[in-house]
C-alpha cells in the first residue's frame, strides 16, 4: 500500500511537472479605457487557452505615468512583474539596469528579425539581444470628428490645415457646442503640440526641434508660430478640460457634445467599443497639416527577469503570442492600431487603419515617419517629463508669453 508521505511526494512531483508546463503571467499595463480594456482581455484569452494564469496588473491612467511609476517600486523592492508595457528609449533604461529578461529565443524560434520593420526592431532590443515584444504601431497625429456636429455647424468636410480647421471651430462654437473635446493632463496637451509643430513646421522641424532638440530650431520663427498655434486651439477647448482623462474627451465627440479631438488612434479603438462607424458616426483625418508625416507610438512589453521555470516558460509564449499572427490582428482590430508585423492582411480593417497602414509605408520612405514625443519613442524620459511640464504650463497659464513659453521648452530640452 502506498504510504501518505509517498502520495504527497507524488503529487508535489506532478504539481512541479505541471509547473513547468505552465505558470503565472503578472503583467502590468494601463489598458483600462473601454477600447482598451477589450484589446488586452484579447491577450488573455490566448495566455488562457495555453494554460497560463494571467494575473491582471491594470494601473489607471493613460499614457502609462502612473504605471510606470507603479513599475519602479516594484522592480526597486525585488518583486517585479512578469511583463510590463514599456516602450520607446524607457526600455532601453531598464535593461541598463539589468533586469529584463532575454527573448532571443523566442524571437529566433519565431523569426522576428525577418517579421518586423528595423525601425521598430532595433528599440526592442539592448546590446543586439531582444529585450521586450512589439504589440502594435498606433499613429499620433490624427484628429477626430463627430460627422453629425460637423453636418449641425455647417462643416463642409475634415479641414486639411490650421486656417481651415479654425474657420470650422468657429462655425461649431456658433452652433452653441464644443469645437475641441480636451482632456488636460500634460501627456495629452503634448499629444495636440507634436501634431501642431508637425502641422506647422512639418517633418524635419519636428525632427530638429522635438528630437534632436536643436536649440535654433527651439529658438525659431516656426516655433513661434507653433506655440501661437497652440494656445489658438486651446482657445476652442471648454473650461472643465483640465485633469480630464482622454477616453472623457472622446466620449463628447460621441455623444454630440464636441466636434473635434486631437488623439491618437486608440481613440478609434473607443468609438468601435461604443459601436461607431467609422466614415459613419465619427470621422479620421490626419490633423491639419499633417497628411504626408506620421508619428507612430509602438506599444510593447519587456519581461522581467524570474527565476521560476513556469513563469519563464510563460513569458516565452507571451512573448511568441504577442507577435503571433491571431493575437495581432484581433487585438489590433479593437486597439485602433495595425499591426506591427509585416505582410499582415488589412482585410478586416477599416479605411482609417488601412490610411495608416499605407502612410507607414510611404512616410517611411519620404522621411515623414517621426517617433511620437508625448509617447515616449523618441527622448529620454527625464528630459521628455520636463519638456513635456513647460508646454504644459504654457498651455494652461495666458499669461506666459510665446517668447518665454519658448525659452522654458528650450530650457526643459536640456535636462539630463
Ligand atoms: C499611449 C499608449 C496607447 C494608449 C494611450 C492611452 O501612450 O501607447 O496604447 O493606451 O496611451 O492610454
Amino acid at each position: 500500500m502506498i504510504k501518505v508521505s509517498q502520495l504527497a511526494a507524488a503529487v508535489a512531483m506532478v504539481v512541479t511537472a505541471a509547473a513547468v508546463q505552465a505558470g503565472e503571467v503578472e503583467v502590468l499595463h494601463y489598458w483600462t479605457s473601454g477600447g482598451e480594456a477589450k484589446s488586452v482581455a484579447e491577450l488573455k484569452k490566448i495566455m488562457q487557452a495555453k494554460g497560463h494564469v494571467w494575473k491582471d496588473f491594470a494601473v489607471a491612467g493613460g499614457g502609462g505615468d502612473n504605471a510606470a511609476t507603479v513599475l519602479k517600486s516594484r522592480v526597486v523592492s525585488g518583486n517585479p512583474p512578469a511583463a510590463a508595457q514599456i516602450k520607446g528609449p524607457a526600455i532601453q533604461e531598464w535593461a541598463a539596469e539589468g533586469v529584463l529578461a532575454n527573448l532571443d529565443a523566442t524571437a529566433k524560434a519565431e523569426k522576428w528579425d525577418s517579421l518586423l520593420p528595423k525601425v521598430v526592431a532595433d528599440v526592442m532590443k539592448y546590446k543586439g539581444n531582444y529585450v521586450a515584444a512589439p504589440v502594435n504601431v498606433h499613429r499620433v497625429n490624427w484628429m477626430w470628428a463627430n460627422a453629425a456636429v460637423l453636418k449641425k455647424a455647417g462643416v463642409a468636410g475634415m479641414p486639411k490645415t490650421w486656417d481651415e480647421f479654425f474657420a470650422a471651430a468657429d462655425k461649431v462654437k456658433a452652433a452653441g457646442l464644443i469645437p475641441v473635446a480636451h482632456g488636460g493632463q500634460n501627456w495629452q496637451d503634448f499629444t495636440t503640440f507634436e501634431s501642431v509643430v508637425l502641422g506647422v513646421g512639418g517633418a524635419k522641424f519636428y525632427n530638429d526641434a522635438l528630437i534632436k532638440l536643436d536649440a535654433k530650431a527651439l529658438d525659431s520663427d516656426t516655433m513661434k508660430k507653433s506655440l501661437e498655434t497652440f494656445r489658438k486651439v486651446k482657445s476652442y477647448t471648454d473650461a472643465a478640460a483640465p485633469g480630464r482623462d482622454w477616453n472623457l474627451a472622446t466620449a463628447m465627440v460621441m455623444q454630440e457634445k464636441a466636434a473635434f479631438q486631437f488623439m491618437g488612434d486608440w481613440a478609434k479603438g473607443e468609438f468601435l467599443a461604443a459601436g461607431k462607424a467609422p466614415g459613419k458616426d465619427f470621422l479620421c483625418a490626419a490633423a491639419p497639416g499633417t497628411a504626408n508625416a506620421y508619428t507612430f507610438n509602438v506599444d510593447s512589453f519587456a519581461m522581467f527577469k524570474l527565476k521560476d521555470s513556469g513563469a519563464q516558460k510563460a513569458q516565452g509564449d507571451l512573448a511568441a503570442a504577442i507577435m503571433g499572427t491571431e493575437f495581432q490582428e484581433v487585438f489590433n482590430l479593437n486597439k485602433g492600431s495595425i499591426p506591427v508585423r509585416l505582410n499582415m492582411s488589412m482585410a478586416k480593417f477599416d479605411d482609417c487603419a488601412k490610411t495608416s497602414s499605407k502612410d507607414f509605408v510611404d512616410t517611411a520612405k519620404t522621411g515623414g515617419l517621426v517617433p511620437s514625443v508625448a509617447h515616449g519613442m523618441a527622448i529620454k524620459p527625464a528630459a521628455e517629463g520636463a519638456i513635456k511640464d513647460a508646454v504644459s504650463q504654457f498651455w494652461n497659464d495666458d499669461k506666459i508669453s510665446v517668447a518665454d513659453g519658448m525659452k522654458n521648452i528650450a530650457k526643459a530640452a536640456a535636462t539630463k
